[in-house]
Formats: structure tokens, C-alpha cells, sequence
């Protein structure tokens, strides 16, 4: 049997053990290293351990595992499909970000199911105040105030409700422990009861997690080991819309994004997120193209705004907002180097609006677009989207997942398409016009008019 006696500190880099805290390891020098641990023995009067027999992985196919589905569909896409039974998921976020009311909305949807909502940080009143506002139907989800890891899975264990939701994960402590809420030994402690009683009873668990400033989930990455999904819940400074990303994703893919807007009955689906990027003009404007980017199992077509200006005596500044300025600077030498273009005595600024951020190489050719258009002060091509990744040498390339990227400019209305050769096979997707070509110069002398 085992028996809990004591706690000890154990060094994080090296694993030594000691009875009380040290600031610096004896055995590897490091600094902070100590975490509490309780400390686990095995009782002299146990029998000796029995082994167990290894099961073939041939004879144990699981089969298909039945997710919980919110119908929350930017939710349940980020999580693989639904919540896993079982699993034990982190949701990270800034403070104030909407991580308490996205788990309320979760929670009121699989209100038959039972839901438990533990609140460390708020009394029950505010969270009866947040579910009015919601105008959620608050019967059928409990409620529980408490921060003792062990009166929490003694209560989800007499339950057993269908979905809890722990917020936060910091503000849990075990007495057993002597360190306090929130310190990495007791994160990792009360994570790890939680994640075996998942296990054990089939309960899926969401844990809301608070970011550090360094952008990392408190208790150093810790818990992103430990737990089956983690996902983030960002927000761009005063936009309204919240992305919801997978990091860690045990039963999915960590490529899909969830879009929400935060509203005063809080947060709404956004089922059509190009129109949130996209800015409504009348006419065209020059240093604006748009492109089309892909996000997970979606496209999204993102508006590039460059302004390109002489920066006089001074050194010239190139300033990117939601695009790499690495790239950026790549893609001003290869316009330099291959169609002769002047950018060395211009300041250039180049933003993608919505404060959205853009990793993907198939947005190169609207990048260049936009940076062209605002230097000769020339509009790009009308109602079009310019698609490609491109070389140092100036070619333009294919990049994955050209269907979706057309179908969606298709959806929105636009009527050209500038891309990589290779495109006849699209030029099929509804009334679009689509231009293939090889070389970026070309491509620029469809696009800038
Ligand atoms: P909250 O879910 O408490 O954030 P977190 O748990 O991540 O700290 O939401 C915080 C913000 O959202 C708060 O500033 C108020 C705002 N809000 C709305 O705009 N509309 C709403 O319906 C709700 C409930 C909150
Ligand atoms: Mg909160």
C-alpha cells in the first residue's frame, strides 16, 4: 500500500531531494530549482508487487471514443470535434479575456448533463450575476466555492458530474502540501489529482489557467504535460473578437482556431470571420491587397494595408503589425533585387488589419502587392485576391490548401484570382477569374494598375 508521511523538495533539473527548500541546488547549482513534492513510501508490510500482464496492441483497438458535443462549433472544432470523456483540458488566457464566461456558455450547454463549476476566485453571487447577464438557464449547472483540491475530488467523486470546470487552477492548494496557491509544487499537485480522477471516473475536466506575463501557462509549462489539451484564448487589445487555438491536443489537431466576439450578452460564434478582417470599401485605395490565408481547416481572407513613405535623412524603419518583419524585409530585397523596385529611402509600414496575425508564406504576393502599390501610389486590381508564396528568386510557389483559399474569396464575392501556375484546375470555382503565373513580376503587373 502506499502511504503518504511527508512532503520533500525535489530539484527540477536534477532530481535532488531534500527535506526542507533550498535556493540552490547542491548537486547542480541551479538556482530556484525546488518544488515540494509529498513524498511517497512504500509501507514495509506490503506484499511484494504483482505484475501485471502486458495486453497485444493488436487486440485493443479502442474504439471510436463518443465526444461531448457543445454545439459551441468554434469550441468543439478547436477541441477535435468535442470534449473527450475523461480528459483533462487547460484553457490559458489573459485576465479578462473571457475564459470564465466562454466556460459558463460551455457549461449551460450541457446543463442536463450536470455540470460542476468550482470557483476559487469569484463568490457564487457573481458567477448567479455573470449567468443573468448571460441570460444562460442557470438550472441544472451547480456551483461549488472552494479551493481544497481534496474536498473537490471528494465532491466530483460522490457526483460524478457530467463536465467540470475548475477556474483556476491557480487559486487550488492542498494541505498537504506547505507551499502556497498558485506555487508551481501545488499547480502540479492538484493537476495531477484531477488528472487521475478524470481518468478514473470518466469525468471530463476543463481547468482555466492564468498566463504570466512571459505568455506561458503559470507553473512553468508543467501542466501542459500532464493534461490532454491545452488551448489559448487570445484577444487583440481593444478588437472585440477572441481567438480560441489548440497548443497541445491529444485527440486533434492543434491547427484549427475558434473566432468569437465578445458582445454584452457574451461571447458570440463568428461563423463568417473574413468579413471581421476585411475592411468595407467603396473604392480601391492603393497599399491595400487582400489575401488569403488558411487557419486550420479554414481559409481566411485578410486585408494588407502598406504604407510606403520617403524617410528622408534619417535611417529608414521598416515596421510590421501581424506580419514577420524578417519577412517582410526578405520580401522588400526580392522586389529590390527582381523587378528593380527603389525601397532603400522609404520608411515602410505594413499592417494587417483586424489585428490579425498572419504565419502563412501564401500571403507573400498580397504583401508584395500592397508594398508596390503604395510606393508608385497605384491601386491593386479591384475585388481581387492575390495567392503565393514567393522565392528568393522571385518565383511565385504553390502553397497548401488552394481549394479553400478559393472557395472562400468565391464565397465573399471577389471575381480575380492572382496565384502560382498550377491553377487551371481551380479556375472551375464559381464565376472567379484566375490568372496563373510563374514569376512575381508578372504577377505584380496584373495586380498593381
Ligand atoms: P471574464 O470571462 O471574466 O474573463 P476571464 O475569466 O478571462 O478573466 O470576462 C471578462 C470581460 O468580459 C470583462 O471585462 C467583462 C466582459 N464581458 C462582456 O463584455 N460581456 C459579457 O457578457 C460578459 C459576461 C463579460
Ligand atoms: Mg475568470
Amino acid at each position: 500500500m502506499l502511504m503518504k508521511t511527508r512532503s520533500v523538495f525535489v530539484c527540477q533539473e536534477c532530481g535532488h531531494r531534500s527535506l526542507k527548500w533550498l535556493g540552490k541546488c547542491p548537486s547542480c547549482g541551479g538556482w530556484g530549482t525546488f518544488v515540494e513534492e509529498p513524498e511517497l513510501n512504500q509501507d514495509s508490510s506490503s506484499p511484494q508487487t504483482k505484475a501485471y500482464e502486458p495486453v497485444p496492441l493488436a487486440e485493443s483497438v479502442p474504439s471510436s471514443v463518443e465526444r461531448l458535443r457543445s454545439g459551441i462549433s468554434e469550441f468543439d472544432r478547436v477541441m477535435g470535434g468535442g470534449i473527450v470523456p475523461g480528459s483533462v483540458t487547460v484553457i490559458g488566457g489573459d485576465p479578462g479575456v473571457g475564459k470564465s464566461t466562454l466556460m459558463l456558455q460551455l457549461c449551460a450547454r450541457f446543463a442536463e448533463k450536470k455540470p460542476l463549476y468550482v470557483t476559487g476566485e469569484e463568490s457564487l453571487e457573481q458567477l448567479r450575476y455573470r449567468a443573468k447577464r448571460l441570460e444562460i438557464e442557470s438550472q441544472g449547472i451547480f456551483g461549488l466555492t472552494e479551493q481544497t483540491i481534496e474536498h473537490i475530488t471528494a465532491t466530483i467523486e460522490q457526483y460524478t458530474p457530467g463536465l467540470v470546470v475548475i477556474d483556476s487552477i491557480q487559486t487550488l492548494y492542498s494541505s498537504e502540501l506547505e507551499s502556497l496557491p498558485g506555487s508551481i509544487g501545488q499547480v502540479r499537485y492538484c493537476a495531477d489529482q484531477l488528472v487521475r480522477l478524470a481518468k478514473r471516473t470518466g469525468v471530463p475536466i476543463v481547468l482555466v489557467g492564468h498566463v504570466t506575463k512571459e505568455g506561458m501557462l503559470a507553473g512553468p509549462k508543467v501542466l501542459e504535460h500532464m493534461v490532454d489539451v491545452v488551448i489559448q484564448f487570445e484577444g487583440e487589445g481593444n478588437y472585440a473578437y477572441r481567438i480560441l487555438r489548440a497548443i497541445k491536443n491529444r485527440y486533434g489537431s492543434t491547427n484549427e482556431i475558434g473566432i468569437f466576439e465578445m458582445g454584452t450578452k457574451g461571447l458570440v460564434e463568428v461563423r463568417n470571420p473574413s468579413a471581421l478582417f476585411l475592411t468595407t470599401r467603396t473604392r480601391p485605395e492603393t497599399g491595400v491587397a487582400v489575401a488569403a490565408t488558411i487557419e486550420g481547416s479554414r481559409a481566411l481572407l485578410v486585408e494588407i494595408q502598406a504604407l510606403v513613405v520617403s524617410s528622408g535623412y534619417g535611417m529608414s524603419q521598416r515596421v510590421a503589425t501581424g506580419f514577420d518583419t524578417k519577412r517582410l524585409q526578405m520580401l522588400l530585397a526580392v522586389l529590390e533585387r527582381h523587378l528593380g523596385l527603389d525601397f532603400l529611402h522609404c520608411d515602410v509600414f505594413l499592417n494587417v488589419a483586424g489585428g490579425f496575425r498572419i504565419d502563412d508564406p501564401g500571403a507573400d504576393l498580397a504583401v508584395c502587392a500592397a508594398l508596390v502599390s503604395s510606393l508608385q501610389n497605384r491601386p491593386v486590381m479591384d475585388r481581387t485576391v492575390a495567392i503565393g508564396e514567393v522565392s528568393l528568386t522571385g518565383e511565385l510557389r504553390q502553397v497548401a490548401g488552394m481549394e479553400q483559399r478559393l472557395k472562400e474569396a468565391s464565397k465573399l464575392g471577389f471575381e480575380t484570382i492572382v496565384m502560382p501556375p498550377g491553377g487551371s484546375q481551380w479556375s472551375a470555382q464559381g464565376e472567379l477569374v484566375v490568372h496563373s503565373v510563374s514569376h512575381l513580376g508578372e504577377a505584380i503587373a496584373l495586380l498593381v494598375q
